[in-house]
């Protein structure tokens, strides 16, 4: 483990700045921050670049020595190929920087601009300055919106993130390909006492929603609440703040269903409550979950409530 990262945060932040004067050059990503609806003070507030085509732009431009190559390779900048050779890892591709709590360059997350250009998002691999289990999108955005929050909400995606910043609701964040783990939830309710997980509305996010409420358990005390915002099928909070607009979309985060409701919705959905059989199965599962509650009122009125309902 290395003790002082300096030269690395300090490449990292010289790459960002390298994408983001990339961007007004390429008319093609210029275009697509349009299409996407991005204005001139989102970018420049999320610091979205551009990498452009080519094998060795970031190289040319930061690699000038072998101990810079070294520091590119550290940083997850560069991959290389059998014989050994390296090569940018992000190319044609709009930029998001990944930045800590403290506002540094960790990482960065990278878009196609159409989807048949491979993966449609690259992130940097785990590096000594990357932990993805820990990290979330734009943390530090919200931070800087707003020190003291009620509310912040988990969302998907980079640009569902970005959607609800510029719409005026800077209280969202993201996990970075990866499911919601403890460590996030903890990271979380240290930035407010209520979090809102809100997942796209097909298959994988509901899937995702219920690894976040197996996440949050061990962190629900002290007063602490999550919610769950289920969106319509095929809907994510970018596409509905196009079409429902900021008003809308609060209205939906205002209505979202506390951690309690989902539990026991979820855990039912195939059980015959009238039958003894049917609340045996109920009971059998939700046991070991609310035993991963810590001691304190919500866990015993979560045990309550399973007493009552079987
Ligand atoms: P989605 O697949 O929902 O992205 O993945 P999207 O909403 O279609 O993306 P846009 O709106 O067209 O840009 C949501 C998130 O999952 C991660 C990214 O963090 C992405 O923002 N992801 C997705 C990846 O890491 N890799 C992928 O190939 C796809
Ligand atoms: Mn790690
Ligand atoms: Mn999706
Ligand atoms: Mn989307
Ligand atoms: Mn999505």
């Amino acid at each position: 483990q290395r003790e002082d990262k300096t030269d690395l945060y300090a490449l990292l932040d010289a790459a960002a700045r390298w994408y983001e004067n990339e961007l007004p050059k390429s008319a093609d990503a210029q275009a697509y921050c349009k299409k996407r609806g991005l204005d001139a003070a989102t970018i420049q507030r999320f610091r979205i670049g551009w990498a452009p085509a080519g094998f060795d732009g970031v190289i040319k431009a930061l690699g000038g020595s072998d101990k810079r190559m070294h520091l590119l390779n550290e940083a997850g900048m560069v991959a290389s190929n059998e014989r050994g050779n390296r090569y940018d890892r992000f190319r044609e591709r709009l930029m998001f920087p990944i930045l800590d709590r403290r506002g540094r360059v960790i990482a960065f997350g990278g878009r196609v601009l159409q989807s048949d250009q491979g993966p449609k998002y690259l992130n940097s691999p785990e590096t000594p300055l990357f932990h993805k289990g820990r990290e979330l999108f734009a943390l530090w955005q919200v931070k800087q919106a707003n020190p003291s929050l009620a509310r912040i909400v988990v969302v998907e995606g980079y640009m569902d993130v970005i959607a609800m910043h510029q719409a005026g609701l800077p209280i969202a964040v993201a996990t970075l390909g990866t499911a919601t783990t403890p460590e996030h939830t903890e990271v979380l309710f240290r930035a407010a006492p209520d979090v809102v997980f809100c997942f796209d509305g097909d298959r994988a996010g509901r899937a995702a929603a219920w690894k976040a409420l197996e996440a949050a358990l061990p962190r629900l005390r002290d007063g602490r609440q999550a919610y769950f915002l289920f969106l319509p099928d095929g809907e994510d909070p970018d596409t509905l703040i196009r079409k429902e607009g900021k008003d809308g979309f609060e209205k939906r985060l205002k209505a979202a269903t506390p951690l309690s409701e989902y539990f026991f919705s979820e855990l039912s959905h195939d059980v015959d409550t009238a039958s003894l059989d049917g609340r045996a199965r109920l009971a059998e599962r939700a046991r070991p979950l609310i035993a991963r509650l810590p001691d304190g009122a919500f866990r015993d009125l979560m045990a309550q409530e399973l007493e009552k309902r079987t």
